[in-house]
């Protein structure tokens, strides 16, 4: 298989995790936190170490907490579940977000009354940095969501100008780091963000099963989820700091045992300059194909990270997937990739959303020829061959 769904999760990963994962789980597999034995005081101090590793990795120690989470969906639920609204907040978010920010705030507006309003974009889909100033002003906000890349077109967004002029009206800052943190350089005081989430298994290349909220000094969050997680058990009530009040249940630790070799692996590599490498070949290789549409970052220094999406003139996005899969073992994400407002803007709508290309640390040249060579072939009388539950596409 070719892989080219990084965006969805990196893929493989280093050897190192999985060795990681294996020693772990096979001699080390106890609980941390439940018990003051060796074994289980070895886990908190890996999760606390681990910790350590991810404040280093974006600078910030002495500013931050790690509270971790088993998904990133459960990261941003807890930060936007965890302010407290009035009837009428405005809660503002980029048009690039996942439903993973836009489905909880919409519930929100059921339940609470909020109102969730667009970021304006200017032609080139880049967020219109004057226009966003215009509308803070004329109606304040109370929580500002972006997501830090695209998981659509690869778009490097602006949070931290955004985020800036939020700060200037007392808005909670929330930047969705799934697809940024461990690719991007990231600096957390410079990105304005009161709370960023990060997934483990993505560009982390952790497994599956780990991820959580970088939260800033000082700012506070109400309770979420809620449980067991071995401080003060005879206490009905959740412990009253962070990050100890949103983190319950038993943690994954075999996915952090892989999250500390990935963290480790990520220090001797520049996953940044592979995927920046990978995607200006694949966009001079692309503008070759006959009748394609490339749907990619705004033009501009550092805008583009390692996800680009086509279409192809005549057929439905899940269409070209199938024929990937099927004939060329080729692996992409087709549809709407869990991002519904983009596609809006992208005016895709004939084509049922994008064929997605997103790169990892393991992906080729050669990848991406074979990519090229078979969209130059996508033949439409393959698609008798392939099961049309697997045509029509799951999104
Ligand atoms: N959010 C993931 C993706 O973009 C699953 O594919």
């Amino acid at each position: 298989m070719i892989y080219l769904d990084n965006g969805a999760t990196t893929f493989p990963k280093p050897e190192i995790v999985y060795h990681a994962v294996d020693e772990f789980a096979r001699y080390n597999g106890v609980n941390a936190g439940r018990g003051a034995y060796k074994a289980a005081r070895e886990a908190n101090a890996m999760i606390k170490k681990v910790k350590n590793m991810l404040l280093s990795l974006i600078d910030a120690r002495e500013q931050a907490e790690i509270a971790f989470t088993p998904s990133v969906t459960i990261a941003l639920n807890m930060v936007i579940n965890g302010l407290d609204y009035e009837s009428g907040d405005v809660v503002y978010v980029s048009p690039y977000e996942h439903n993973a920010v836009l489905r909880p705030l919409h519930l929100l507006v059921k339940r609470r009354g909020i109102k969730v309003v667009e970021l304006p974009l200017k032609d080139d889909l880049s967020i219109d940095l004057e226009h966003t100033a215009v509308m803070f002003q004329n109606e304040h906000p109370k929580l500002v969501c972006m997501t830090a890349v695209s998981n659509v077109t690869g778009y490097v967004l602006p949070a931290g100008e955004v985020f800036t002029m939020a700060k200037e009206y007392g808005a909670f800052t929330l930047l969705d780091g799934a697809q940024a943190v461990g690719l991007l350089k990231i600096n957390f005081a410079k990105t304005k963000a009161d709370a960023l989430a990060f997934a483990g298994h993505k560009t982390l290349y952790a497994p599956f099963g780990i991820a959580g909220l970088y939260i800033k000094n000082g700012v506070d969050l109400a309770e979420f989820i809620v449980g067991g997680n071995g401080i003060k058990a005879e206490n009905p009530a959740m412990p009253s700091y962070i990050p100890a009040k949103l983190e319950s249940g038993s943690m994954d630790c075999v996915a952090i045992a892989g999250l500390a070799a990935s963290l480790d692996w990520l220090k001797g590599v520049n996953p940044w300059q592979q995927e920046e490498g990978l995607t200006s070949y694949l966009l001079g290789r692309l503008s070759t194909v006959p009748d394609i549409i490339i749907y990619k970052a705004p033009d501009g220094a550092g805008n583009q990270a390692g996800v680009v999406s086509i279409n192809i003139k005549g057929f439905r996005a899940n269409e070209v997937a199938a024929i990937l899969d099927y004939k060329y073992d080729i692996a992409v994400r087709a549809g709407h990739h869990c991002a519904g407002r983009i596609h809006h803007h992208l005016n895709n709508k004939a084509y049922d959303g994008t064929i997605r290309i997103s790169f990892g640390m393991f992906n080729t040249r050669r990848d991406i020829d074979k990519l090229i060579d078979a969209l130059k072939q996508i033949d439409r009388k393959i698609l008798k061959n392939i099961d049309d539950e697997i045509i029509r596409g799951n999104c």
